[in-house]
C-alpha cells in the first residue's frame, strides 16, 4: 500500500537522527531542541546493523527499543530504517563474501558502507532475516510511520557470486546460447560464446576500458539491468518480509535523483512512496533541482513524494563545501514542496563528533546549542511548515506536457563508443527541460512505458533506444492529435543496442517523415547554425547549434529550419510532420536556449498551454491541486528583490497570511504560496 501523505496530520520535517552514535546521557537535549525546531519525524537506525547483531548468534534491541520509546513519548514519528546499508565487521571477516569486487577487479576488505555484494547468500539471509526482527518487533509501536529500507542502494559488484548469478539472469532472459550470440553481435571481434560459463562480467578485466565505454555494448547493457536488478532484489526481500509483519506500515528507499546506476521506474513499482536524497552543488542551477524532483515525482505517476534528505548548510564530500546562505536552505526545502514533496527532512539533526560526516551540516552543531544561523532558520521553516497545517498534503501538479526519460536508454547512449563523449543523456534532458522551466510551463517526467494520452505535448530527447512495443504507442498518440518531439541521435537502436537497419531513424521514420543519412559530431567550440526558413512564432532568423547535427532528408516532412554552415548547409536542422491529426517533430541538432525556448513557445501556444502567472528571471513558478483549491508557488532564486506579475490572479499567500495580487515585490530568496481556486 502506498503512504497516502492526506492522512498525516501534518507536512512532514525532521531528519536522519543517530542517538546510538552518542551517549545516551545528551538524548534528552536531542529531544528538546528536536521539538523546537518544530520537528516531527526522525529517520532512525540507518547504521545499526552492528549493534543490533553484535555476532551471528546474538540481537540486541535494547537501545533502539529505547530510542523509539523517546520519539513516541516526545510526539516524534519515526521513519524506521533496517540498517542494511552496511554490514558489521565480523560478517566481512566470517564470510568474506558479503564484500563486493569493484570495478578494477579489486576485492574489497571492510570499510565504509553501501559494501554489500547484492548476490551474496549470506547477505541476502542475514539482511532479510533483519528486517524480519525489526518488522516483528516495532510492528504495533506506535511511533512506527515508515520503512526506510538500506540506505541509497547503489554501485556495481564484480564478484564471482555476481557472475555465476548473471550467467542464471542470461539464460532467463535469451533461453539458448544461440539467441544471446545474436543480440550481443558476439561474431565482431570472435567472441562467440559456446557455453554459459565462458561469459565473464565486463568491468577492467574484461570489456569495458572505462566504467561507460565499452566493446560490447550489448553485454554492457545486460550487466547494467542485472545488477539494478539483483540490488533490487534485496530491497524486494527486505520489503516482503517487512510486510509479513506490517502490511499497512508504507515502505521506501531513500533514492538519488538522476543517479545512473539503478533503473528506478522498475525500482519504484515496488515502493509505496517515493524519497529521495537532495544534494545539489551551490553552484547547481535551481532548474535541474527542479527537474530532479520533478524525475522523482514522475516514478510513480505523480505521486507526492517525501524530500529524505538535504543539508541544513553544507556537506562534507564535495571538494569546496561551501555553505548555504541565510535563506537559501529555506528556498530549496520549499522547492522540493513546490514539486510534490510532502516533507522536508535533513541529514542530520545532530553533527556527529568523528569519522567522516563531522563536518556535514546539521540542525544541532558542535556547539551543542540551538543559538546559531542554521538552527534559527531551521526553526522558522519548523514554524512555518507548522502553519501550512495539512493544507498541501497529497496535492499534485497537473500538466500537459511531458518529458520522456528512460534509464536503460541513458546507459545504452553513454556505453556508445561514438559519435561523441560530449553527449551526456541527462544534459539533453535539462536543455528541454530548461526551455520549459524558464518560461513558466509546468512539466511531468513520464518513463518509456507511461501512458501518453494524459498530455498534449510529449517530448523525447535523444530516444536512441526504441524499446518494442513503443513506435506503436507513439504513432497512436499522433494519429489522434498528440504533438510529440525528438532529436538527433533517435530511433537508432533496439533494447539489445543492436541498429535497426534501413535507415535512421529506425522504426520513427514513417512518423517524423524523414531520413537521417549522417551524423557530424562537433568538436567543443565549434559550432553551426540553424536558419529558419520562416517565421514560427517568436522564431525567425539565425540561431546558434553545436554537439551532434544530422544530416537529414524530409520524406513528406515539411522543412522549417535549415543548417546554414558546411557542406550541409541548407539541409533540414528543424522538422515537422503531419500525422493522423497530430504533429511528430525532428530537432535535428543541440540548438541554444534561444531557440529552444521559442519552439517550445510555439508548441505550446498552438496547445493553448498557458505559462504560470509569476514568472520572472530567475523566479521559478510551479501549482499544486486539490480538491479545487490551488496553490501557486513562486521562488525567488535571485539574490536580490524581484517584481513578480501575478496577473488576473489574487489569493492568499500561505506562509504570511497576506493577500496577494497584480505586481508584487519578491525579497531575495523568498517564496509565496498562493491559495486560489479553480
Ligand atoms: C547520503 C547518505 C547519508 C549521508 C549524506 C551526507 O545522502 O544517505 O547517510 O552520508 O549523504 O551528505
Ligand atoms: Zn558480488
Amino acid at each position: 500500500m502506498g503512504l497516502d501523505t492526506r492522512r498525516l496530520p501534518k507536512m512532514l520535517y525532521g531528519g536522519d537522527y543517530n542517538p546510538e552514535q552518542w551517549d545516551a546521557s545528551i538524548w534528552p537535549e536531542d529531544m528538546r531542541l528536536i521539538e523546537l525546531a518544530g520537528m516531527n519525524i526522525a529517520t532512525v537506525n540507518v547504521f545499526s546493523w552492528a549493534m543490533l547483531q553484535p555476532n551471528e548468534d546474538t540481537y540486541n534491541f535494547e537501545t533502539l527499543d529505547r530510542i523509539m520509546d523517546m520519539l513516541q513519548q516526545n510526539g516524534i514519528y519515526a521513519c524506521l530504517a533496517t540498517s542494511t546499508g552496511a554490514h558489521p565487521a565480523w560478517m566481512a571477516r566470517k564470510y568474506p563474501e558479503v564484500t563486493r569486487v569493484d570495478f578494477q577487479g579489486k576485492k574489497r576488505k571492510f570499510g565504509g558502507r553501501h559494501n554489500s555484494c547484492p548476490n551474496s547468500p549470506v547477505y541476502r539471509t542475514h539482511s532479510t532475516r533483519l528486517a524480519s526482527k525489526l518488522a516483528e518487533r516495532y510492528k504495533d509501536h506506535p511511533a512506527l510511520l515508515l520503512w526506510h529500507v538500506s540506505n541509497e542502494y547503489s554501485d556495481h559488484c564484480y564478484c564471482d557470486n555476481c557472475e555465476a548469478a548473471f550467467r542464471v539472469w542470461l539464460q532467463q532472459k535469451y533461453g539458448t546460447l544461440d539467441k544471446l550470440n545474436e543480440k550481443w553481435n558476439t561474431r565482431f571481434w570472435g567472441h562467440t560464446f559456446y557455453d554459459w560459463d565462458e561469459i565473464v562480467l565486463p568491468n577492467a578485466l574484461s570489456e569495458q576500458w572505462s566504467e561507460d565505454r565499452t566493446c560490447f555494448q550489448g553485454i554492457s547493457l545486460d550487466y547494467n539491468r542485472f545488477n539494478s536488478d539483483g540490488i533490487l532484489d534485496c530491497y524486494k526481500l527486505e520489503y516482503e518480509a517487512l510486510k509479513a509483519h506490517t502490511p499497512d506500515i508504507p515502505v521506501t528507499t531513500n533514492l538519488m535523483g538522476t543517479y545512473k546506476t539503478l533503473d528506478y521506474f522498475k525500482w519504484a513499482k515496488h515502493m509505496d512512496i517515493i524519497s529521495w536524497d537532495n544534494y545539489p552543488g551551490m553552484d547547481t542551477p535551481p532548474s535541474f533541482t527542479s527537474m530532479s524532483h520533478d524525475l522523482m515525482r514522475g516514478l510513480k505517476g505523480g505521486a507526492p513524494f517525501l524530500l529524505m534528505e538535504q543539508t541544513p548548510s553544507q556537506q562534507n564530500w564535495q571538494a569546496y563545501n561551501t555553505l548555504k546562505r541565510p535563506g537559501i536552505m529555506r528556498l530549496w526545502s520549499y522547492q522540493a514542496i513546490a514539486h510534490g514533496s510532502d516533507s522536508v527532512m535533513f541529514f542530520q539533526l545532530r553533527r556527529s563528533a568523528g569519522a567522516c560526516e563531522k563536518y556535514h551540516g546539521a540542525l544541532i552543531e558542535h556547539v551543542g546549542h540551538e543559538h546559531t544561523r542554521v538552527f534559527r532558520e531551521c526553526a522558522q521553516l519548523g514554524e512555518e511548515l507548522n502553519r501550512l497545517d495539512t493544507k498541501l498534503l497529497g496535492s499534485r501538479l497537473p500538466s500537459r506536457i511531458a518529458i520522456m526519460y528512460d534509464w536503460e536508454n541513458r546507459w545504452a547512449v553513454e556505453l556508445s563508443s561514438g559519435p561523441t563523449v560530449d553527449l551526456k543523456y541527462v544534459n539533453e534532458i535539462q536543455h528541454y527541460y530548461t526551455a520549459l522551466y524558464e518560461q513558466g510551463y509546468q512539466v511531468d517526467i513520464i518513463s518509456y512505458e507511461d501512458d501518453l494520452t494524459p498530455y498534449d505535448i510529449v517530448l523525447s530527447p535523444v530516444m536512441y533506444m526504441v524499446k518494442p512495443g513503443m513506435t506503436a504507442r507513439i504513432e497512436q498518440y499522433v494519429q489522434d492529435g498528440g504533438t510529440f518531439l525528438t532529436t538527433f541521435f533517435s530511433g537508432i537502436v533496439d533494447e539489445h543496442d543492436l541498429v535497426t537497419l534501413g535507415g535512421y531513424p529506425g522504426e520513427l521514420r514513417k512518423l517524423l517523415g524523414i531520413w537521417a543519412e549522417e551524423i557530424d559530431a562537433l568538436f567543443p567550440d565549434q559550432r553551426n547554425s540553424i536558419q529558419m526558413k520562416e517565421t514560427l512564432g517568436t522564431l525567425q532568423g539565425t540561431y546558434s547549434c553545436s554537439l551532434l547535427c544530422d544530416l537529414i532528408h524530409s520524406e513528406g516532412a515539411d522543412v522549417l529550419a535549415e543548417y546554414g554552415e558546411d557542406f550541409y548547409k541548407g539541409m533540414p536542422a528543424l522538422t515537422r510532420n503531419r500525422f493522423g491529426k497530430g504533429e511528430a517533430w525532428y530537432v535535428a541538432t543541440k540548438p541554444d536556449q534561444a531557440f529552444l525556448q521559442g519552439l517550445m513557445k510555439s508548441l505550446c501556444d498552438a496547445k493553448g498551454i498557458q505559462p504560470l502567472p509569476g514568472k520572472a528571471s530567475g523566479v521559478e513558478v510551479t501549482r499544486r491541486e486539490i480538491d479545487g483549491r490551488r496553490y501557486l508557488f513562486v521562488l525567488n532564486h535571485n539574490a536580490q528583490e524581484t517584481t513578480i506579475d501575478l496577473g488576473e490572479l489574487t489569493g492568499t499567500d500561505l506562509i504570511s497570511g497576506q493577500t496577494k495580487a497584480g505586481q508584487v515585490n519578491l525579497p531575495s530568496y523568498d517564496v509565496l504560496i498562493i491559495e486560489h481556486f479553480a
